[in-house]
């Protein structure tokens, strides 16, 4: 498959890269085509110093739509807007994942309708920053992202509870397991197919892109009993 991940540049994008460019093309999509050239040069020689031959590039994220058959939208969540009006002209049958979770540190409130409340942080070590759930107006990320993108796109939100320090260490094998939502069968199939790419990665289905609030929820979660527990960078398994 030809996946483009646009931020590929960041925390989150290297680890995609790095994993599926073992078996993908992988387009490295950035505000700035040298950098993303850059990072695409950088994970190409990781991957070929670990005997794969990699088809990693680098280019500006509109261009990187264009030439992808998937799409992953790697950016903080409230960086959206200008991302999506970029790309739209090029958006023609490629299938988008999102992985963006909204959430914010120490300001917490579950619905849009709800009065923010801002956290105290005392001193205690082990009261350090706590993260909340940010629900966006239409309930999660994936669903302001299918508001944005053109009528019929298809859409899947999935990876919202992989660290990405981890992801990024190809030493690890990740036994973690990965909530899909999506409102197409198919698209959540190949999906389920790219978890599957990733070393013990088990993808469940969690249901229609309508569940993807209760997926992202996850991840401020898993940060805040990782950062309270001394655990380093914990994710998702159910047994
Ligand atoms: N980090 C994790 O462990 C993790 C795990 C699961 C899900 N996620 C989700 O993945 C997404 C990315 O997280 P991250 O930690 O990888 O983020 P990040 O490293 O802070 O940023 C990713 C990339 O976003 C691009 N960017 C920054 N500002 C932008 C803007 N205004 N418009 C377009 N692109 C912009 C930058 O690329 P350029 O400068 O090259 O354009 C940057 O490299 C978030 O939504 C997060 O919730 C993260």
């Amino acid at each position: 498959m030809r996946i483009a991940i646009l931020g590929g540049t960041g925390n989150i994008g290297r680890g995609f890269a790095l994993r599926w460019g073992q078996k993908h093309d992988i387009i490295i999509g950035s505000r700035n085509a040298e950098k993303a050239e850059a990072f695409a040069g950088e994970y190409k020689e990781i991957l070929e110093d670990r005997g794969y031959e990699a088809h990693i590039t680098g280019t500006d994220n509109k261009t990187a739509t264009e030439n992808a058959e998937i799409v992953v939208i790697a950016i903080r969540y409230n960086r959206l807007q200008s991302l999506i009006d970029l790309i739209t002209p090029v958006i023609d049958e490629q299938i988008f994942i999102s992985v963006v979770v909204p959430m914010e540190k120490n300001l917490c409130y579950i619905s849009p309708n709800a009065k923010p409340r801002t956290v105290p942080i005392s001193s205690d070590q082990f009261n350090t920053d706590y993260f909340c759930f940010t629900m966006p107006e239409a309930g999660s990320a994936a669903q302001e992202i299918e508001k944005m993108l053109p009528a019929g796109t298809e859409l899947v939100s999935a990876f919202h509870t992989v660290p990405a320090k981890k992801l990024a260490n190809l030493e690890l094998e990740l036994n973690y397991d990965i909530g899909v939502c999506g409102s197409s069968e198919y698209s959540k199939k190949l999906v389920f197919e790219l978890v599957e790419d990733i070393s013990d990665m088990r993808p469940l289905d969690t249901g229609p892109l309508e569940a993807s609030a209760m997926l992202e929820s996850l991840t401020p979660l898993i940060i805040n009993i990782s950062a309270r527990n001394n655990m380093k960078d914990v994710s998702i398994k159910f047994i």
